[in-house]
């Protein structure tokens, strides 16, 4: 006789021990699989003797019936057990800590005036030249009136390379170049990155940047360099700008100016900035000297042209309130983001 009860009875504590769904399935193949217990029982079913048949059968049924049941229970708890495990597992997250502030990028305030003051003169017809950076001596120096051993070369020391290049001191030194290239009539205006040997402070740099500009046609005269000036100099403030010229010496203008503007912070009234004076010195200027029209291959007793050389480190400094020059090549994000947009 075979005792079904006592199969089932083992089968279920083994069942009750097994932790894992990989001893499960080992499980399963131990009963049901092919060669499982309860497969051969069933197999013995057509030795049974014909009047013991039904029993055997239920029985054998039942058996299989009552295994699959707890096979299929432990798969639902262990499914369950998991899906319980990885909630337990997860760590709680409160939603009211306050985050980390993602920083949003913005341009440098250099750049901001740069494509201001870019556009600006584009809409005036100008077009938009590149300077290097490493210059010859003869563009930097030589090409703009200032010969070797000029005096004022001292005005603009600057850091001359091995191969007798040098870190351009001024974008005056892209004049020659694109003079060549484009020859008479010109307007072009060439922001760049300059550098000279200073003693730094508040408003000395080694690196700084400027924009140059540089119109040359026939019949031009001062008053087209004071009204583009003053045009885009009222643009760039977004308010009404007075420009004013001082004589100044530069070798490769003649005549030579200081161009100064109303204080765009007191509207010319007197004010710490401006010193009290209503005036702030901004931009050397002048009209171009015939020699250096000459060296750019354009002839002087046919045309004239005039050219400036705004401080643009200075005009960005103006414009977002930055008082430390140094600031600017600095890197410091909560500094430069600091800078008053106006
Ligand atoms: N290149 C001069 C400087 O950097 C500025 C300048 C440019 C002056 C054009 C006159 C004309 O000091």
């Amino acid at each position: 006789m075979i005792d079904f009860d006592k199969i089932l009875k083992e089968a279920q504590e083994e069942l009750n021990n097994i932790t894992s769904i990989i001893d499960l399935n080992t499980f399963f193949q131990t009963y049901l699989g092919k060669a499982g217990k309860v497969t051969e029982l069933m197999k013995l079913m057509k030795e049974i003797p014909n009047e013991e048949k039904k029993n055997f059968g239920l029985a054998v049924n039942n058996l299989k019936q009552t295994i699959s049941q707890n096979i299929e229970d432990k798969e639902k708890f262990f499914a369950e057990k998991k899906i319980q495990d990885s909630i337990n597992n997860t760590k709680l997250i409160d939603l009211t800590v306050p985050t980390n502030k993602k920083i949003k990028g913005s341009l440098h305030p250099i750049t901001i005036v740069q494509e201001k003051v870019i556009n600006i003169f584009l809409s005036m017809g100008f077009t938009v030249e590149d300077g290097n950076e490493i210059e010859t001596e003869y563009n930097n120096f030589e090409a703009v009136n200032v010969p070797k051993n000029h005096p004022a070369r001292d005005m603009q020391d600057t850091f001359y390379l091995d191969n007798g290049q040098v870190l351009k001191t001024h974008t005056s030194a892209a004049q020659n170049r694109i003079m060549k290239k484009y020859g008479a009539p010109l307007k072009a205006i060439f922001p760049g990155r300059c550098f000279r040997n200073e003693e730094l402070d508040a408003s000395h740099e080694n690196t700084f940047f400027q924009i140059e500009g540089m119109m040359i046609d026939k019949n031009v005269s001062i008053s087209n360099l004071i009204y583009f000036m003053k045009e885009m100099l009222t643009q760039v403030f977004g308010k009404e700008i007075q420009v004013r010229l001082r004589p100044g010496f530069f070798p490769f203008v003649e005549p030579g100016f200081e161009l100064d503007i109303s204080c765009p912070y007191c509207n010319g009234k007197g004010c710490r900035v401006c010193k009290q004076g209503g005036w702030i010195e901004l931009c050397p200027c002048g009209m171009i000297h015939p020699n250096v029209l000459k060296m750019g291959g354009i002839n002087p007793d046919e045309y004239q042209g005039f050219a400036f050389g705004l401080g643009f480190s200075r005009l960005a400094m103006m414009n977002y309130d930055i008082t430390e020059i140094r600031l600017l090549n600095s890197g410091n994000i909560t500094a430069l983001s600091q800078a008053k947009i106006k």
